[in-house]
């Protein structure tokens, strides 16, 4: 039998909270958080040749038409490799992974009635002309919620101070999330896009798969729906928090944090238990408090897919604890999205939520 060691670490990172910044009347805010989709926003860059690490600015302004007064946003946004996001020269947040791919944060924040800037600066570690082999882009869709409850849909475009590099779901960036779900924005394997993964060697070997270090402040929840074929152990900041037995049915856990760590680390242990295909598939979100704004949860959104990293053979003691140094793992490997074969679709099964 061959055991297979899954250790995903996620250390998401909300510095500089709290995100609200100066504002009109919010006696109209809206009071649920609201479904936003990726799919029709473009990747956007300075320019159509990347360079590793320097940082560069993009940018869009946005005046209201006339006679409305804007109150609120929701943004969600992710960038390869990095991303700083500001509005109105207020640090809302960061999306800061290294390049671990499929990712993508959830920002709330006040609006000023009429003009309004929203600035990214970001970088990436890749150089060349953007293409199928380097892949910088900032991708986001921006809610603007006006004081007479109507809302519209901002996305990156030409409109930008930017350059289009690519569409949503194309070669090389595919999917990130298909959609971010409304209040509460419980992320579904269907709605991420999750990707099955295992290591290079597929069916039959060793292995591990991390995701990046992220710090997380202010944490509320976290939801993970997982299954894996055939067998996973599941640690939330090295609880154990459940296991399954049967790849057709995956788990939906609601990990409550008594109290709020400074970051989450997600880990997995599987075990293939026979020569056939093997595969992990993860989708994950963590909610934030505060949100930057009342009634709107910000949060960051994490599915597995090839930029994830894994290891095999011997499995490190402490794996699962906080701090732990993945840095040196080799990605793991993408094999079929959810709801393609071999596993196609799976059944969804509830737990009792876990606090911790
Ligand atoms: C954005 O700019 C700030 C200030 O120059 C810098 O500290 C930060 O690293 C930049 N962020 C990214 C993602 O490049
Ligand atoms: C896995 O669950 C499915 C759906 O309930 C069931 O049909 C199948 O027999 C189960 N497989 C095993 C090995 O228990």
């Amino acid at each position: 039998m061959a055991r297979l060691f899954f250790n995903v670490l996620s250390y998401l990172l909300f510095a500089g909270l709290p995100l609200s910044s100066a504002t009109a009347d919010t006696s109209a805010a809206p009071d649920v958080t609201s479904a936003l989709s990726f799919s029709s926003s473009k990747w956007i860059w300075n320019s159509a040749t990347a360079t590793a690490n320097a940082v560069v600015g993009l940018r869009k302004d946005f005046t209201p038409p006339f006679g409305k007064f804007l109150i609120a946003t929701e943004i969600i946004i992710t960038a390869v490799n990095s991303l700083d996001l500001y509005v109105n020269g207020n640090f809302i947040g960061p999306g800061t992974p290294p390049n671990r791919g499929r990712f993508a944060h959830r920002y709330c924040a006040d609006l000023l009635p009429s003009f309004n800037v929203f600035a990214v600066n970001a970088s990436t570690t890749a150089s060349g002309p953007i293409a199928a082999a380097v892949s910088a882009g900032l991708l986001a869709t921006i809610l603007v919620t006006y004081e007479d409850g109507t809302t519209d849909i901002l996305t990156t475009d030409s409109s930008w101070r930017a350059m289009v590099v690519g569409s949503y779901d194309v070669t090389p960036w595919n999917t990130v999330l298909v959609n971010i779900p409304a209040d509460p924005p419980a992320l579904s394997l269907a709605a991420s896009g999750a990707q099955w993964v295992w290591t290079d060697v597929v069916p039959n070997d060793d292995t591990a798969v991390a995701l990046p270090r992220r710090l997380v402040t202010s944490l509320a929840s976290a939801s993970i729906t997982i299954s894996a074929d055939n067998e996973y152990t599941l640690y939330v900041n090295g609880v154990t928090i459940g296991s399954g037995t049967n790849w057709s049915i995956a788990q939906s856990y609601t990990v409550n944090f008594a109290t709020a760590p400074s970051e989450v680390v997600l880990a997995v242990l599987v075990t293939n238990t026979a020569v056939s295909v093997a595969g992990l598939l993860v989708s994950m979100q963590v909610n934030m408090v505060p949100s930057g704004r009342t009634n709107c949860i910000a949060g960051t959104f994490d599915q597995s897919g090839a930029l994830w990293v894994s290891t095999k053979g011997v499995i490190p003691t402490g794996f699962d604890q906080p701090g732990f140094d993945d840095s040196a793992w080799p990605a793991a490997v993408g094999q079929v999205n959810y709801l393609q074969a071999p596993w196609n679709t799976l059944t969804v099964a509830a737990v009792a939520p876990i606090t911790i």
